[in-house]
């Protein structure tokens, strides 16, 4: 079985990295510099005891396809249509993201669809390297097939990441984890518009409240954070690393990269949409899913927001 990591960066990069080092074949599909330092120097992977140059064949764009291929698609939620476009469609595709929508998204052009619930602390802010925090395990995932159910490639992706450094399990009910990573992902777009300063905590809460209030209301199960850390035991800590601080995660990223987009639509915008289909006021996320789609065109760095700016536009909403 071939992987295909379509988005190699923090989590597409780690996954791929890791599988590499399993003795599995994988392609990166990366692009810009991104690409061209993969091409020409490899993955760098930074952990907490170790840096490896990791010689893992890169693309740019579409490969002629076999049938044992996987795709692992591991870019922002954003851009996940643009990102399978080009691939085939009778290869199955196992959405490595945050957010609840890839998935259906996905199945509307793909037949085999896998969710994949990601926990993996990790960074790419410069072309070519890849740094991740989780030990003894890079990361945890829990995975099955989309909408429900574990098949045989669901359950021989999941021997394979367990083998290289994940831990990873095969749940029949991979979107009851997903709705209950996005409860937790609400918190994203503050920590990217305020950074981590005091009072975020309760900001979460609010927006945590609000969410879980609306999966209540449309009858969506979703797991517990106790669930999350039961299933995590002491099997992926986050150390630090020298020399590489993480400021935060995958929406406080895009906004150090500047990239001019964020996933905000897709993690505050899920509880804003559910919200407005349910008849539930959301005013929490709405103000929050507005402010990091701004500061995200406007190319704002990390942390512009004063957090009692953030708290008052909520308040007024
Ligand atoms: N980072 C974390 O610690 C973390 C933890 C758990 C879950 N997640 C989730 O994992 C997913 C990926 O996040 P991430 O932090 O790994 O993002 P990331 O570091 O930005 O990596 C995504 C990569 O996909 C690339 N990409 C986008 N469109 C592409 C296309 N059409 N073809 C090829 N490459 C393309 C991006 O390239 P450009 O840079 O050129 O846009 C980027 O290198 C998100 O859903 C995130 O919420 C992240």
């Amino acid at each position: 079985m071939r992987y295909i990591v379509i988005g190699a960066g923090a989590v597409g990069g780690t996954i791929g990295a890791r599988l590499f080092q399993g003795g599995h074949e994988v392609l990166l599909v990366a692009r810009g510099a991104h690409h061209e330092a993969l091409k020409t120097g490899g993955l760098r992977l930074i952990t907490p005891h170790t840096t490896e140059i990791l010689p893992i064949p890169a693309a740019n764009g579409p490969v002629p396809t076999r049938d044992d291929d996987v795709l692992v698609l591991a870019t922002k939620s954003q851009d996940t249509i643009a990102a399978l476009e080009p691939w085939p469609r009778h290869l199955p595709v196992v959405c490595a993201q945050n957010g609840v929508d890839n998935e259906r998204t996905t199945m509307r052009r793909f037949e085999r669809v896998y969710g994949m619930c990601v926990w993996l602390p990790a960074l790419h802010l410069e072309p070519g390297t890849v740094a991740a925090y989780g030990h003894p395990h890079s990361g945890m995932f829990h995975l099955g097939r989309y909408p429900q159910g574990v098949d045989d490639l669901a359950q021989q992706i999941v021997t394979d990441l367990t083998k290289s450094g994940f831990v990873a399990l095969a749940s029949p009910d991979v979107m009851r984890w997903k709705y209950g990573k996005l409860l937790s992902n609400l918190g994203n777009a503050i920590e990217a518009l305020c950074e981590r300063t005091q009072g975020i905590e309760t900001l979460r809460e609010r927006a945590r409240a609000e969410g879980t209030a609306v999966l209540e209301e449309a009858g969506i199960p979703y797991s517990t954070p106790q669930e999350e850390r039961e299933s995590r035991g002491r099997r992926v800590d986050i150390l630090p690393i020298d020399g590489v601080s993480r400021g935060g995660g995958s929406s406080w990223q895009s906004l150090a990269k500047s990239s001019g987009s964020i996933e905000a639509d897709y993690l505050n915008g899920e509880i804003v949409l559910l919200g407005r289909e349910y008849g539930i006021p959301t005013p929490v996320n709405e103000v929050l899913q507005r402010e990091a789609d701004r500061a995200a065109r406007e190319k704002l760095p990390p942390g512009a927001m004063p957090v009692e700016r953030l708290t008052a536009l909520i308040d007024a909403a």
